[in-house]
């Protein structure tokens, strides 16, 4: 492969002190995630997060694609004043005016505008020539420019796309005025010495390359999403664009915490590092964990449950010798608190809203009180109030206003000679309704009551059930995923009583879904 490198380009890859740029996804391409939709509440309280890890860049939505999405990018361009926002465009003219106005408010906009690349994309998705692609790309960076300074264009699926074509696509936006080219590896598919090759062609051979950055965005599909992004890094990429948790369409996108704990520990080879706060980390991945319902699993790298954990006898002694034997990071660099505290019904407002702020929340005076009062009524049920039960509390306040109805009681019978009944009383504006119903078991029956008083009958595609903690006064905690209309809601309830958490978990639901018709995706195709 002939590579030759023009100064500024040779310089930018041999220093060995790179600031890379944390371009963060969540709202958007992890948003995407079957079941994993925030509403506007949860969406800002994730943004107020990944202002405190001190990301570069936060891609807050898709606004042309819904109208909770053009509120959300509105709304979190209003509130974080002191972090670049970015909202995502097709390369059309309708699409770049919903992100520049979901953006006339932002401190600091970017529009990001993307068009398919590929052969595949362009023959059976855009049904277009490369000429045309061009043209449309271009135009779209121009017409972005006429908002804002800052434009970012994305080649959609450009790892599966043609090297001299990409050469092109990249020269001619950045001449349109992009200063930002992205290079999506959009479905998971590059190997990591191939795409970091790719990197390196493109600043060698796009000859106005040293008026922009090369930033990189790669899908799990494989798994190599992370070792796609550092290889990139490595041949000279400026930004990653990535999601708390790698949670993201299909198999997800690149891990934000795997890049940056990756990029820090081994700044020896990478020469190169990021401006992310690690210590919120750890905060930061339980909350999102916790707002979307998708558990992270325990092994995990950097934030699953087993990261810092050292079962085998010889890694132990070696640890008690010198840490370093067996552990490359150290807890506390991600942010995992030192100790469990427990807190129980004699801890104060005080206590408790520090505890809440130490697992990374922010929340309001108000939102403090709100959720202070349901701590107090829990901790009369169970003697000890673990990190897990309160980070369930604030999620479930966070969900506060899009409860359309609530839960006012529920009661059933089973055994294994009784007909499984139950009588569920629920409230809405105020108006209260009771109904009754028989199932296949207490839960069905339930679910029966709570389809017959809403009048939504929801297809069941997973229910999970787990203890929260330890202990036998643990809090159960169910987990649902349902289909309606072709979408996919993910909803959980939590209570000492598991009969009520299912319960919870299935009214949830109903009403995720109620407040997500007012919001609902458009038929734009979602990238
Ligand atoms: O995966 C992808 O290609 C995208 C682009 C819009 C950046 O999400
Ligand atoms: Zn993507």
């Amino acid at each position: 492969m002939d590579l030759t490198f023009d100064l500024f380009t040779m310089e930018r890859i041999m220093e060995t002190n790179r600031n890379i740029l944390i371009f963060d996804t969540t709202l958007r391409d992890g948003e995407q995630s079957p079941g994993c939709s925030m509403n506007l509440k949860e969406k800002l309280e994730v943004a107020r997060m990944l202002r405190a890890l001190k990301v570069d860049i936060i891609e807050a939505g898709f606004p042309i694609a819904s109208p909770g999405d053009f509120e959300a990018v509105a709304a979190v361009a209003e509130e974080i004043r002191d972090i670049r926002i970015a909202g995502l465009a097709r390369s059309m003219e309708k699409d770049i005016d919903a992100a520049g106005k979901a953006l006339a408010k932002a401190a600091k906009p970017r529009i990001h505008v993307f068009c398919a690349t590929s052969a595949i994309h362009r023959q059976y998705k855009l049904k277009r020539a490369k000429e045309e692609i061009v043209k449309m790309s271009v135009d779209g960076v121009k017409h972005a420019r006429r908002y804002v300074q800052d434009v970012e264009f994305s080649c959609e699926d450009a790892a599966r796309t043609e090297w001299d074509f990409l050469v092109e696509m990249v020269t001619a936006v950045i001449e349109a005025g992009a200063s930002t080219v992205n290079i999506p590896d959009t479905v998971g598919y590059a190997i990591p010495a191939q795409y970091g090759e790719l990197i390196a062609h493109l600043l060698a051979k796009v000859p106005n390359i040293g008026q922009t950055v090369i930033s990189v965005h790669c899908h799990n599909d494989l798994g190599m999403a992370v070792a796609n992004s550092l290889s990139a890094v490595k041949a000279g990429a400026g930004q990653v664009e990535c999601t708390i948790n790698g949670i993201g369409e299909r198999a997800g996108n690149a891990a934000m915490e795997e890049i940056v704990m990756a990029l820090r520990t081994r700044r020896d080879y990478f020469g190169a590092d990021t401006g992310i706060d690690a210590t919120k980390i750890y905060p930061a991945s339980r909350l999102v964990s916790s707002i979307t319902g998708l558990h992270v699993q325990r092994n995990k790298a950097v934030v699953g449950e087993n990261a810092f954990a050292h079962e085998a006898g010889i890694h132990q002694h070696g640890m008690l010798s010198n840490r370093e034997t067996y552990e490359i990071m150290r807890p506390a660099d991600i942010g995992v608190p030192a100790s469990r505290l427990v807190l129980g019904k004699h801890s104060g407002r005080h206590a408790f809203k520090e505890r809440a702020e130490a697992l990374g929340f922010s929340l309001s005076e108000e939102q403090i009180n709100a959720v202070f009062e349901k701590f107090k009524a829990l901790a009369d049920k169970k003697k000890d109030v673990y990190d897990e039960d309160i980070e369930a509390l604030i999620d479930e306040q966070m969900g506060g206003p899009s409860e359309v109805w609530v839960l006012k009681a529920v009661q059933s019978t089973a055994g294994s000679s009784a007909i499984p009944t139950a009588t569920v009383t629920l409230e809405r504006e105020g108006q209260s309704v009771t109904d009754a119903a028989t199932g296949d078991g207490p839960v069905d029956a339930i679910y029966e009551a709570i389809s017959r008083i809403t009048g939504l009958r929801l297809n069941l595609v997973d229910y999970k059930l787990r203890a929260l903690t330890g202990g036998k006064e643990a809090q159960g905690e169910v987990t649902i995923e349902v289909q309606q209309e072709g979408r996919t809601f993910r909803a959980r309830g939590l209570s000492t009583d598991i009969v009520e958490a299912s319960a919870r978990a299935y009214l949830a639901a109903v009403n995720r879904i109620l407040t997500a018709t007012n919001g609902r995706k458009t038929e734009t195709e979602q990238p």
